[in-house]
């Protein structure tokens, strides 16, 4: 089977994921019967490709590192909005990689509404689609019989929704907590160490953990983002952002810090979801937690989730330290589940 993928933004998590399929390749002929032909890739600055021979993915890497741009490619290079090209590329799948946007989650929802319209099958990474418009997506995807996958928009390659979908099959989730955003752990853990919180988030920065804008990540935004989308998938929540009830870290002092050692505690951003009368309530805020807590030794950029289920009890998952390769595994893995899907269900 030959799959046809195109890319909207290709910046980190794109270019691992192009090194992975590189990497993989001989892997998914031999094991999966599968093999990878790039359409087109589509950037916000830096060009726009689109072939329908497909691309040299390594050719394409090497122009990036070159020149930093993909103008230079030769005759694939292309003056298409993201929407064109993909009317355009005849690919199988749409692989979404574009920043996230807090406020609407577009452009990236729109992409992925034209690209399930036009019957491809959608991978993401990009929170937006998921926290401001799972429903009618899913409901989108469905109707047009493909699949929208989205392992990498919590935990990066951790098996979150995987996890739930495949092998927690029949438990309800009962309620779910996490801490879900790495710079503000980062942050917090080096407050504790003794540095302040500018000091910290200057770290952050350089080295490449904080969000361009890292208010995303210290104002609780990005987990907010990521705690609806859970909430949204693994508890048919229909919420958005905005109704998080959501404090960051800017917040905290020296002095908090202190004042939860005395106590033998940590801080931590702990981000919930819990069903109630009325819904699904979800919160991000800063909470003290002690060394009987699950969270007490998540450090630095590690991540955690609490799932709290009805049959399975509480279920724990822990992400050490990530890298971005995880991040482009979870894209990998969504292929692989949509190969199944085709083979199985899907045909
Ligand atoms: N990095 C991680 O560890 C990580 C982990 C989990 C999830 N994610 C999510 O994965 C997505 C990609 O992350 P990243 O780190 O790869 O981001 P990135 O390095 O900033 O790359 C974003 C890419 O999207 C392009 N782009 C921006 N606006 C666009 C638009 N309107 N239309 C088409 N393309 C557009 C950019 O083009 P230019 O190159 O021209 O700017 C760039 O190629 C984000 O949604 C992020 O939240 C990232």
């Amino acid at each position: 089977m030959i799959l046809r993928l195109a890319f909207i933004g290709f910046g980190n998590v794109g270019q691992e994921f192009a090194r992975l399929l590189l990497m993989k390749r001989k892997w998914l002929v031999s094991s999966k019967g599968v093999d990878i032909e790039v359409r087109a890739i589509s950037t916000r600055s830096r060009g726009t490709l689109l072939s329908n021979r497909g691309l040299d993915l390594e050719r394409v890497l090497e122009e990036l590192k070159a020149n930093g741009d993909l103008r230079q490619y030769g005759s694939e290079s292309v003056d298409l909005t993201p929407l064109e090209m993909l009317d355009k590329c005849g690919a199988d799948i749409m692989v979404e990689l574009s920043p996230l946007n807090v406020d609407s989650g577009q452009p990236a929802v729109e992409h992925v509404s034209f690209a399930l319209q036009s019957k491809m099958h959608v991978i993401t990474a990009n929170k937006g689609p998921i926290a401001f418009a799972y429903d009618r997506l899913e409901a989108l995807a469905k109707s047009r019989n493909v699949k929208m996958r989205f392992e990498g928009t919590v935990m990066d390659g951790t098996p979150v929704f995987n996890l739930v979908e495949k092998t927690l099959q029949g438990c309800e989730i009962l309620r779910m907590e996490g801490i879900l955003n790495s710079t503000s752990n980062f942050v917090l853990t080096e407050m504790f160490r003794g540095r302040d919180l500018t000091d910290a988030v200057k770290e952050a920065r350089s080295k490449g953990i904080a969000e361009a804008d890292a208010s995303l990540d210290l104002e609780g935004w990005d987990a907010a983002v990521k705690i609806t989308a859970l909430a949204n998938v693994l508890m048919e929540a229909g919420t958005t952002p905005n109704k998080v009830d959501r404090s960051g870290i800017m917040g905290v002092k020296p002095a908090d810090i202190d004042h939860a050692k005395e106590k033998g505690k940590r801080l931590k951003l702990v981000a919930r979801a819990d069903r109630t009368d009325t819904g699904v309530r979800t919160s991000v805020c800063v909470e003290e937690v002690g060394c009987e807590s699950q969270f007490w030794s998540v450090e630095g950029t590690s991540s955690a989730l609490i799932l709290s289920t009805d049959l399975m009890g509480d279920i724990t998952l822990i992400e050490s330290n990530p890298a971005i390769t995880q991040t482009a595994y979870a894209v990998l893995s969504d292929l692989l589940s949509i190969v199944e899907w085709m083979r199985t269900d899907g045909s």
